[in-house]
């Protein structure tokens, strides 16, 4: 009985097409950067029908790092892009440093990105490069009570206070 209700709603779950996957994603190096950093690489592969695998890497120029602030911004996409929800500064080695930080965005985006990337070691920051290798958005594993459409997730990094680097992600969600 409940196996048959378990296959059931995954059939119901494979007719809906329930999808979250990667459209887009753009690399800058501000004019602000002042030579602090040069993006290695920076882009999406399609490695399965819906399976959208991001890869980047910017190079860290002026080690080591022991100040590191991100703006992450939420933009929804409706006649251009309009902000959505998030738009939150926070302290990149804070976050990165402590066990306990507080559940918030930030910490639920760079939980998801972790096992991916080396966002993984606290300030003073001394490995010359920041990566993301391969990383794919799941839909079952990551539960974004979002509506559908297609969102823009800007990460905008600040060393000693002075924007460096943009990265700009772009995904569609699909109920
Ligand atoms: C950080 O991530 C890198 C790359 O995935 C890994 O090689 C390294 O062992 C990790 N370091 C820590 C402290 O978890
Ligand atoms: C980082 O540097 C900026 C600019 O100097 C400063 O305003 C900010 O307080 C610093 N952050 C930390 C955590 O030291």
């Amino acid at each position: 009985m409940w196996l048959q209700l378990g296959l059931w709603m995954l059939l119901l779950e494979a007719a809906h097409a329930r999808l979250l996957k990667f459209t887009n994603v753009k690399c800058l190096e501000l004019p602000t950067n002042a030579g602090f950093c040069r993006y290695d690489y920076c882009r999406l592969k399609v490695v399965r029908r819906n399976q959208v695998e991001l890869s980047l890497k910017v190079t860290l120029l002026e080690l080591p790092i022991t100040n590191l602030t991100t703006r992450l911004q939420c933009f929804q996409r409706s006649d251009g892009y309009r902000p959505f929800l998030y738009n939150i500064l926070f302290d990149f080695c804070k976050l990165m440093g402590a066990r306990k930080y507080q559940l918030s965005f930030e910490r639920f985006v760079f939980d998801t990105i972790r096992q991916h990337s080396n966002f993984n070691h606290t300030c003073p920051w001394t490995e010359n490069y920041m990566m993301v290798d391969k990383f794919a958005l799941d839909i079952n594993k990551i539960n974004m009570p979002v509506p559908p459409g297609v969102y823009r997730l800007d990460f905008t990094f600040y060393a000693y206070g002075i924007a460096r680097s943009l990265t700009q992600v772009y995904f569609e969600k699909i109920d």
